[in-house]
């Protein structure tokens, strides 16, 4: 017999992986790439202890392995041998297959079309508009799920199958909390939890959208949106922004001409201009909805946030004919890392939707879930708002005001009446990309633009995130930021 294949097999170091392990996955290799042939006789467990130099017991427990695993086979009194059953392989060489996982496809598959830029997590700066992650009551939290935890292990909830619609009580809280300060009368079974806000536009825009239906966004808009309903098949028509919001004329004539299916709207504070959608225009829209049929999906995704004054109420709590879809989540009040949004709509739609969900999610997360619900109860969630509510109006002020004095000759913007972040316009002799990169290189994110620049738009303006940063982090970005556009604008 030829057992020449063994020089293949190079034994490393058992600190690495087991020897046995290291056997198993080197005589697999070598029936994957039909160097080992159907019916070939295995040598015998002491010539391959010996040849290896390792104790008979390991080649006995990698054999075991690649018997459990149908690779081999044992013949009664005649030893091991190569699966018949499996499938002819052609010999190829030894290393191509299975050791080097392959780094592209064979087969055809769908790309983003439109893909979104992540931005490099570890650098400090003016986000999207962030919450301040170190200011969130993760003790509060800690102890809610472990209490949550606990009590499922000891009535052995975990295991039983949820509603696609996620945690009753928090969705009971949720619908309080909207009952008592956003004037939405609802019940529970008007919510239906997610992953977040995201998941929530997606989730809606598929049950609402047929291929080639047209859709009305503002320009400029939450460009990930923008992407969710183009990625299912519509046809975006766009409309413009000014200071109160989303122009409703440019909505009608839209709908003079087109069936309109939904328009997406955020109405507190719009993404990413920071405007606040006019109660005039609020009741409009109701009114248009009615009008012509299409439905309103209303993302509020940083209602808790305004600074000014009281905030408007949804549009959401105005609508009396099940026209609105209202979203929001909790990646604002504590972290985008917290996985929980809702979706707030008439019960028919959202028990639909909560069916649908299960084919992407079984379920959410119940624990977290449940342990949010215990933070409502226990009014944390209440009052962590109000105190980063108080803290983030301080830091808007303090940011504008070193804008305005640092920077005001290269950068203009007006302080948001809430949000957490600022809507700059930066004077065309800076180069935001330019100055994005720059500002990357002394460990300062600065967003490039680009989101907002999709089409031959070219706006040279971008969102500020305030909330994130300190009183130090905000003058040491204000500095690098400041010497970067003095020396680019310089230069131009
Ligand atoms: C306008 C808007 N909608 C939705 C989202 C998605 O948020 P979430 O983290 O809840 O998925 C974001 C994220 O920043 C956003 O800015």
């Amino acid at each position: 017999m030829n057992y020449a294949y063994l020089s293949h097999i190079r034994l490393k170091n058992a600190d690495q992986q087991p020897v046995y392990l290291q056997l198993r996955d080197a005589f697999r290799e070598l029936i994957a790439n039909g160097i080992l042939q159907s019916d070939n006789k295995m040598p015998s467990s002491r010539m391959l202890s010996e040849h290896f130099g390792v104790h008979r017991q390991t080649v006995v427990a990698a054999m075991e392995e690649l018997v459990a695993e149908g690779w081999l086979v044992s013949k009664e009194r005649k030893g091991l041998f190569v699966n018949n059953k499996l499938p002819e392989i052609k010999p190829r060489s030894y290393g191509s297959a299975v050791k080097h996982y392959p780094s592209t496809a064979s087969f055809s598959f769908h790309k983003a079309v439109h893909p979104t830029v992540a931005r490099k997590s570890h650098l400090f700066g003016f986000d999207d508009g962030y919450p301040d992650i170190r200011i969130a009551p993760y003790a509060a939290l800690s102890k809610a799920y472990t209490q949550t935890l606990a009590e499922s292990a000891q009535r052995n909830i975990l295991t039983r199958v949820a509603t696609g619609a996620g945690s009753v009580l928090l969705r009971e809280e949720l619908a309080k909390m909207m009952r008592t300060y956003r004037g939405l009368s609802i019940t529970a079974d008007n919510v239906l939890l997610t992953h977040g806000s995201q998941m929530s536009i997606y989730l809606v825009a598929n049950r609402l959208l047929t291929i080639g239906d047209n859709v009305v966004v503002t320009k400029p808009s939450y460009l990930t949106a923008n992407n969710c309903f183009r990625s299912l098949g519509a046809n975006l028509l766009e409309v413009g922004v000014d200071d109160d919001g989303m122009i409703v004329d440019e909505l009608e004539a839209f709908c003079k001409k087109k069936k309109i299916r939904f328009i997406f709207v955020t109405s507190h504070h719009h993404h990413p201009t920071t405007v606040t959608l006019s109660i005039e225009r609020r009741i409009r829209l109701l009114q248009l909805a009615e009008q012509y049929g299409f439905a309103i999906i209303e993302d509020d995704y940083d209602y808790d946030y305004h600074y000014e004054n009281k905030p408007l109420l949804p549009i959401a709590s105005y609508d009396r004919h099940g026209s609105v879809i209202y979203i929001g989540s909790f990646s604002k009040i504590l972290s985008q890392a917290f996985r929980v949004g809702y979706i707030i709509a008439p019960a028919d739609f959202i028990q639909q939707v909560s069916v649908y969900r299960r084919l992407v999610d079984r379920q959410g997360d119940q624990v977290l879930e449940d342990a949010f619900g215990k933070l409502f109860q226990n009014n944390t969630i209440k009052n962590h708002i109000r105190k980063a509510a108080h803290l983030y109006k301080e830091r808007r002020d303090a940011t504008h005001a070193l804008l305005c004095s640092e920077l005001g000759n290269y950068l203009h913007c007006n302080p948001p009446e809430g949000g957490l972040a600022f809507w700059a316009h930066l004077d065309r002799k800076v180069s935001l990309e330019d100055i994005s990169n720059r500002c990357a290189v002394k460990g300062l994110f600065f967003p490039n633009g680009q989101t907002y620049n999709y089409d031959k738009t070219k706006m040279n303006a971008c969102r500020m995130g305030f909330a994130s940063m300190n009183s130090k982090e905000l003058h040491q970005a204000i500095d690098i930021l400041k010497t970067e556009i003095k020396r680019t604008a310089i230069k131009r």
